[in-house]
């Protein structure tokens, strides 16, 4: 007999006993996890059926909570607040489903969403998983090119956008963007486009309409039965930063990923029905899908959601916010947390605040200073802190402290969830000694595990891949006596920029496609505010001279490639590289470099010439940053 077997049944009765609890099935599974690592495919909830729409809204319609608010939407204008109670999500959600049907959505197509933080962002994402469309949402700060790569990769038949978004006062033409992606997108046949302001904008004739109008028509109906989907069929695709290549699709099944996204929401911040939830993540990561969208709808929460950046008119809002709305769970980033200490000084905020009782963090280590600022904000001892731990490919938290049973560490983010099983591995593939840093391994499937890694060519950790082993998220961490855990970074080439992923070698790649550039190396510097920044090493063409106007047009054309968030802090100008002699880039050489870590520097023996070192010190000096 197998001497795991035990284990086996007890961990399958374990989430069977969740998925239970927290859902409604059309149908029961057959199976709760079928596979495993070392067969190299798993499944959860095989046979089963559901819905996610139904489990965030219908249900709630007859469990008392039908008048309750699900969504509360401040703009970035004070004055601009909407409240949907759940059966006015419902009702929207509905209409726009039978919209997307009238378009030819069919069950499995994707649907691309390029919205900024506005409420129809929230209905176009239940709407998808109403009729089983398959949601990809890409977040409206990335460039044109960047929303084309993604929405060509999934073949998306429709995209929803808007005419402008609002930042920081700033009134920006988000359509022309999503025009411009559209026009080398074959698969796109429909556009729909959300209103926002009074402004003429460029509408094409035949593929693209407004989501007012579209709601409005005679042949919607508020009614739109939900499709019966398969725990397994995919539920949404989300583009992350992979070790190498363009940006990885990670695919989330509906079954798996709900039960997952439920469950750690209840877990760490146990929302009561008072409770005002607002994690401040943009919907297009990971958190936001989770913890804005299906995990405190599933439970049903109300969500607050927020317009604009934190500072913005004044660094008081993100204080007035919490007074105004008497928000008692807030879920936000070291990054912001930092950006607010900064202006926090006088004394902090003159808000009421009282009425935090949970304050959460995740994308970042938070630094001590910041976790101690943070969690005096509150009303004194009783307010915890949990810092937790996610990744897109893990769909929802695996690591926190659980709500109320917190011993608090500054910058740990102490245990997995009861039934996730993590082991830290070192080099040999052995279990680190405590103290020791090792690879943050995921030992036992978990339910919201992607239905599929791109597993093609992925050699690396940390790049989606499977092995007896486990699953390897690329972060190094060490397990202290008491077991509690401290993320040490990541392994691989991926840059946290204000707790969002990069890859170096995707702002390589755009780097290199600019006429004047022949080399480029990316790395991340250490950065108060934002955790991380971009550091570029750039060598022009022969015949490119080095000069300002070069770098302000290579900070343009990076934030016209990529976003603003990947426009470097730092351009160094580098007559050569340091390379092994097999030609490959020595990039941990020019992280220190790059961060002025000179005694770390050590022996260049392996260096193809040695002298490149010497001179990028000496670079290192006159390289311009952002500043000036
Ligand atoms: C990577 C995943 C926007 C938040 C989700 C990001 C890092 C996440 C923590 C934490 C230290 C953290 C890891 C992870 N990370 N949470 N609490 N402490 N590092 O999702 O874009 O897939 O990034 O974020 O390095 O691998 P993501």
């Amino acid at each position: 007999m197998d001497p795991n077997a035990g284990a086996r049944r007890d961990f399958e009765q374990f989430w069977a006993q969740r998925a239970d609890e927290l859902l409604q099935w059309s149908r029961p599974w057959k199976e709760v996890c079928s596979g495993d690592f070392r067969s190299g495919s798993v499944a959860w909830f095989r046979g089963g059926q559901l819905n996610a729409s139904v489990n965030c809204l219908d249900r709630h319609l007859s469990g008392g909570r039908r008048n309750k608010a699900a969504l509360i939407w401040q703009g970035e204008n004070d004055r601009e607040v909407r409240a949907y109670t759940y059966q006015m999500l419902f009702s929207e959600v509905c209409r726009f489903a039978n919209v997307l049907k009238k378009k030819g959505v069919k069950k499995g197509d994707c649907v691309g969403i390029y919205l900024p933080m506005v409420p129809e962002l929230v209905v176009a994402v239940l709407a998808c998983a109403r009729i089983g469309a398959v949601h990809v949402v890409v977040f409206s700060g990335f460039s044109s090119v960047s929303l084309r790569d993604r929405l060509d990769q999934c073949q998306a038949k429709i995209l929803i956008t808007t005419d402008f978004a609002t930042r920081a006062g700033r009134i920006i033409p988000l359509k022309p963007n999503a025009d411009e992606a559209m026009d080398d997108c074959a698969a796109i046949e429909k556009c729909i486009v959300v209103r926002r302001q009074d402004r003429d904008i460029n509408m094409e004739l035949g593929r693209d309409s407004w989501y007012h109008l579209e709601l409005a028509a005679a042949d919607i109906s508020a009614c739109c039965p939900a499709e019966t989907l398969d725990a397994t069929d995919p539920l949404f695709v989300l583009y992350t930063a992979g070790v190498t290549g363009p940006p990885k699709p990670v695919t989330h099944g509906i079954g798996g990923y709900l039960v997952h996204a439920l469950y750690s929401c209840r877990e760490v911040f146990a929302p009561g029905d008072d409770d005002i939830f607002w994690c401040t993540a943009d919907i297009g990561w990971i958190t936001g899908h989770s913890y804005s969208i299906y995990g405190p709808l599933g439970l049903g929460g109300t969500v607050l959601q927020v317009e604009g950046v934190p500072l913005y008119p004044e660094p008081s809002r993100f204080w007035q916010i919490i007074e105004k709305f008497r928000v008692s769970i807030l879920y936000t980033a070291p990054t912001v947390i930092r950006v607010l200490m900064r202006y926090g000084e006088g004394g902090g905020p003159a808000a009421d605040l009282s009425s935090l009782r949970l304050l959460a963090s995740v994308g970042e280590t938070v630094n001590p200073g910041a976790w101690e600022w943070f969690k005096k904000l509150g009303a004194g001892e009783e307010v915890s802190l949990v810092d937790t731990w996610c990744q897109t490919e893990t769909g929802g938290i695996l690591l926190a402290p659980r709500a109320g049973c917190a011993r608090e560490k500054p910058g740990s983010v102490a245990k997995p969830l009861p039934g996730i099983d993590i082991a830290v591995l070192d080099s040999t593939g052995g279990e680190a000694d405590p103290d020791a840093p090792g690879h943050l391994v995921v030992r036992s499937p978990w339910p919201g595990m992607p239905l599929s890694f791109a597993r093609s060519g992925a050699t690396r950790p940390g790049d989606g891949i499977y092995s007896a082993a486990g699953y390897d998220t690329g972060d190094i961490v060490r397990r202290d006596g008491d077991g509690d855990l401290w993320i040490m970074g990541r392994l691989a080439d991926i840059i946290q920029v204000g707790g969002h992923r990069l890859g170096t070698a995707e702002i390589e790649a755009a780097l290199l496609a600019h006429p004047s550039v022949a080399e480029a190396a990316v790395v991340g510097i250490p950065d108060d505010e934002k955790g991380e920044a971009v550091y570029a090493y750039v060598t022009p063409q022969r015949n490119v001279a080095p000069t300002w106007r070069l770098l302000e047009d290579l900070r343009q054309h990076l934030a016209r490639a990529i976003g603003p968030l990947a426009s470097p802090e730092i351009i160094q100008f580098a007559a050569a590289l340091p390379k092994t002699r097999s030609g490959k880039i020595i990039r941990h050489l020019l992280k220190k470099i790059a961060a002025g870590d000179m005694d770390a520097i050590g022996d260049l023996s392996a260096l193809a010439d040695p002298s490149v070192v010497t001179e990028l010190i000496e670079g290192k000096k006159t390289a311009s940053s952002k500043a000036g």
